[in-house]
This record gives structure tokens, C-alpha cells and sequence, in this order.
């Protein structure tokens, strides 16, 4: 993917973003993925009352990704409520290897990095040999 189109991916990260709900945190957080189909899919966090259900950015953007019609993740972009990059959390960076496996490339703190340096050794659809999902074969 050329810069231009990471910029693409990172403003739609950040639209997505001014929708977060983080009464609680004040921590607003946006992400932004491209689908193998060409498809772009966000999410915000949605948090509440009871801080340990509030929901993170990704899980929202996961969940586009399966309403609109499945597929995987190719490129994703995090961002703060500056707008600035943002690694996700590691319950999310195992959401993200579910739905993009080792190729998916995410734009971290430190460049453009596939998914098998986010999530080193990563446990995975690999380890379930009788799971039928559209990453069983990476
Ligand atoms: N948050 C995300 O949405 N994604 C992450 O990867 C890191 C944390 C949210 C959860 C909570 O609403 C706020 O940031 C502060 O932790």
C-alpha cells in the first residue's frame, strides 16, 4: 500500500475516533482496517458503567468487518485522541490476528509491521486443527 493510502486509512481512523464513547477513561481511541476485498471497516471504544465490559476500538472495527461481509484484514491503523498512533492492546492484537493472520500489516510506533512481530508466536486458528475459519490454512 502506497503512504498516500495510509494517510486514507489513518484519517478514517481518526473520523472514526471522534465517534468513541469514553465517558470514564476520557481515552478516545479510533481504528481503520482495509479488507482484502478493498472494503474499509472502523470501529470506536465504546465504554461503560461497568468499566471491565467497555468495548475497544478494535472489537468494534472486527465487528464491521464480519456486518459488512466478512473477508480479511489486510492493513490497520490505530490512533489516540490526538489522532497519533496507538499499538493495540494485546487481547486486541489477538482480535486482529483472527481476522488478518501473520501477513496483516499494521502501522505501529516503530513503521509498518507485519502481524508476526505484533503478536510474536502468536496462539491461533493454526492451533485448533478442526476449526473450519478463512485463516485455517495460515
Ligand atoms: N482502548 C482501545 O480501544 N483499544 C486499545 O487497543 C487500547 C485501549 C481503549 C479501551 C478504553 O476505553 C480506553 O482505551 C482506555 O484504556
Amino acid at each position: 500500500m502506497t503512504d498516500p493510502d495510509w494517510q486514507r486509512l489513518r484519517a478514517e481512523a481518526v473520523e472514526a475516533m471522534r465517534h468513541a464513547y469514553a465517558p470514564y477513561s476520557g481515552y478516545r481511541v479510533g481504528v481503520a482496517g482495509l479488507v482484502d476485498d478493498g472494503r474499509v471497516v472502523s470501529g470506536c471504544n465504546v465504554e461503560n458503567a461497568s468499566y471491565g465490559v467497555g468495548l475497544c476500538a478494535e472489537c468494534g472495527m472486527v465487528s464491521d468487518l464480519h456486518r459488512t461481509g466478512g473477508g480479511r484484514l489486510t492493513h490497520v491503523v490505530c490512533v489516540d485522541g490526538e489522532g497519533a498512533l496507538l499499538m493495540p492492546c494485546g487481547r486486541c492484537r489477538q482480535l486482529l490476528w483472527e481476522n488478518g493472520g501473520p501477513t496483516m500489516l499494521l502501522w505501529t510506533v516503530s513503521g509498518v509491521r507485519p502481524m508476526t512481530e505484533v503478536l510474536p508466536d502468536a496462539f491461533g486458528p493454526h492451533n485448533l486443527e478442526a476449526a473450519d475459519h478463512p485463516g485455517k490454512d495460515t
